[in-house]
């Protein structure tokens, strides 16, 4: 490789990065939603297909053009995304969950649009819970394979953002999780982002705030280290 060449250490392996946030319908035209831009996974995506993977990006309702070179699938719901990532995830040696994916959806969808002083008026919203996609894949893990997770968090009463992050790592039994600091607000839709990594082995590693390629690459740069050489 030349000066400047980008390091080709993702060439061979097949990674599966869903991102975006998943949408849970009402009625035909309404749905509960969440503010996440798409973007960090579209970088994620976008550096590791630059490295020499194959790439497939499971997008959840991002608006924005297929990075090059990547396979983009479409999903709305947590359980169109859910049928797709563990589709896409047999096979692959690295899965990154990106997504904001909705905790909770409507405990029924209306076939027809709900209106305005009709008998079917809605005063409350019942909500069930969404089965948890990350654990999931952790579960059904093959030998081999990393699995990645994200978490926005917040700092409070019961904790720091860092000891919040550590229970959320141990709960979901992922590799590595991308740990977002939210309580200024600052991540969602914006250029650049701040993470700390933290490693199944407790090891955290803080990335500086930089553009979501340049955290990309340190994503990366900590996974490539952990994947099994192969034969
Ligand atoms: N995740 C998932 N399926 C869900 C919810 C979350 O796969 N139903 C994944 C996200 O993609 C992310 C990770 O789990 O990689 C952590 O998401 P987060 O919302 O921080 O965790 P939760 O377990 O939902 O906890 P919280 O109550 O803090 O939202
Ligand atoms: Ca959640």
């Amino acid at each position: 490789a030349g000066p400047g060449a980008l390091a080709q250490d993702l060439t061979g392996r097949r990674v599966v990065i869903s991102a975006g946030g998943t949408r849970e319908a009402l009625d035909p035209v309404r749905f509960l939603g969440n503010r996440s831009s798409g973007r960090q996974g579209w970088a994620l995506a976008r550096v590791a297909a630059a490295r020499g993977a194959d790439v497939v990006l499971v997008a959840a309702n991002v608006d924005a053009p297929a990075p090059f070179g990547v396979r983009v699938v479409a999903v709305e719901s947590t359980e169109q995304l859910r049928t797709a990532v563990h589709a896409e995830a047999t096979g692959a040696d690295v899965v990154v969950m990106a997504a904001a994916v909705a905790d909770f959806r409507p405990d029924s969808v209306a076939g027809t649009k709900l209106k305005k002083g009709g008998a079917a008026e809605p005063s409350e919203l019942r909500l069930v819970r969404n089965p948890d996609v990350l654990v999931e894949l952790v579960a059904a893990r093959p030998a081999g394979q990393r699995v990645v997770g994200f978490a926005a968090e917040t700092g409070d009463a019961e904790g720091d953002v860092l000891t919040h992050a550590r229970a959320k790592l141990a709960r979901k039994g992922v590799d590595l999780l991308v740990v977002n600091d939210v309580s200024a607000g600052r991540v969602f839709g914006r250029p650049d982002n701040e993470v700390t990594l933290l490693d199944a082995d407790g090891t955290a590693t803080a990335v500086p705030a930089a553009g979501k390629d340049v955290v990309a690459a340190a994503i990366w740069d900590r996974v490539v280290g952990g994947l099994p050489v192969r034969a």
